[in-house]
């Protein structure tokens, strides 16, 4: 049942080819407009969203963090993303045009689960992104968007992750062709760029290998960071949640930009930093990250950089280079994930735990 690999996760990365394919099938009319089947918002109720406000835990929290560069970029709707367990008990500002979007695995987390029910009775739609049919946050919801994953069964998310970044885009997509933003004539482009990633994460999984022998230089590493920036941030937030939940180990994700503000007071010779570089582009960012990255190299930290094919500023300043496929900057995190799920798989296997079961957590979380 594990097809042949030693852990439930790994076996879960691999699929993850499939699993991005199968969220985006039929998700087009035969005109070419993007269609959702369970969305159950009429497009007059889409109109009339003036704010989105995503709620969600753990990996699930940072596909929302993703979204929200997404669906402001594509829809030009503010939205807020916002842990569950503290959306509920702040007394949040909701009202009719408000859509809250619950993302959830598994449709069973009591956190989120209590953000819905108190969003729904403030008078706001509720939107669920979820992987589990049936589950209670869909059912309690007034529209979903299914992810398809196929059942995910290790503790820790992977391809729920990758599938709920897939419904995310989709989302913002269908928000931006209903609202007639200029961005709307862009679905055409992005879906292409989508169905491309598929075979794009075939390519970093090809790669596997290099991310093992890394791993297994760092058994006896007690603390990790990982930096990016923009829908990088998120990444690296998700690779060091990853680390600690199944390899026990200290690890921190910054934004690259805050490094200067408190953070790199940590860093001495030896830390291992993953950095998550972004797409070279007609903005700033990839320069200000690599001039984060030269910053925690000058205090002799071994950076360990994943970045575009193609990109050769980066090399004077890797220790390691990790190369990624070349993605637009708001895509990347489908393909700059992976690496770092394969490192703290292989890290913990290494280290002789159990992956599918790390100590401590379960799989839904169904107490607040
Ligand atoms: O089922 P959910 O997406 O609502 O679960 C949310 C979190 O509990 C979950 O993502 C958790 O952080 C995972 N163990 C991460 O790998």
């Amino acid at each position: 049942e594990k097809d042949g690999h030693d852990w439930f996760m790994r076996k879960e990365i691999f699929e993850q080819p499939r699993a991005v394919a199968d969220s985006l099938l039929g998700r087009r009319s035969q005109s070419g407009l993007l269609q959702l089947d369970e969305m159950r918002l009429s497009d007059d109720e889409i109109r009339d969203i003036d704010k989105i406000i995503i709620i969600a835990c753990g990996t699930s929290f940072y596909a929302g963090m993703v979204a929200k560069y997404a669906i402001e970029h594509w829809t030009r709707i503010p939205v807020e993303v916002e842990l569950a367990s503290e959306f509920r008990y702040r007394d949040p500002i909701l009202d009719y045009s408000t859509l809250v979007v619950a993302i959830s695995q598994s449709g069973e987390t009591a956190d989120t689960l209590q953000a819905i029910r108190h969003a729904r009775t403030q008078r706001s739609k509720v939107l669920a992104i979820c992987n589990t049919n049936g589950s209670t946050i869909p059912r309690e919801s007034d529209a979903v968007i299914y992810t398809h994953a196929g059942p995910e069964i290790g503790v820790a998310s992977t391809k729920g992750f990758l599938t709920q970044l897939v419904a995310c885009y989709l989302l913002a997509l269908y928000v931006a062709q209903v609202k007639g933003t200029r961005y709307g004539d862009e679905v055409d482009e992005v879906m292409a760029q989508l169905e491309a990633i598929p075979e794009q994460i075939e390519t970093v999984l090809a790669g596997a290998q290099q991310i093992y022998d890394l791993a297994a230089e760092h058994v006896d590493t007690r603390s990790v960071l990982f930096l990016g920036r923009h829908a990088g941030y998120p990444v690296a937030l998700e690779g060091a949640l990853k680390l600690k939940e199944l390899a026990y180990i200290h690890a921190e994700g910054f934004a690259a930009g805050e490094l200067k503000h408190g953070p790199i007071a940590l860093v001495e010779p030896g830390l291992p930093i993953l950095c998550v570089v972004p797409p070279r582009g007609r903005d700033q960012l990839h320069e200000k990250m690599i001039s984060g990255i030269q910053e925690v190299r000058a205090r002799g930290a071994r950076t360990i950089c994943l970045a575009e094919e193609g990109d050769t500023k980066i090399e004077p300043y890797a220790d390691v280079l990790i190369r990624l496929p070349r993605v637009p900057v708001l895509l990347q995190p489908l393909v700059a994930t992976v690496p770092l799920q394969l490192f703290a798989c292989e890290l913990a296997t290494v280290m002789g735990h159990d992956v599918d079961q790390p100590r401590n957590l379960a799989k839904s979380v169904t107490v607040e």
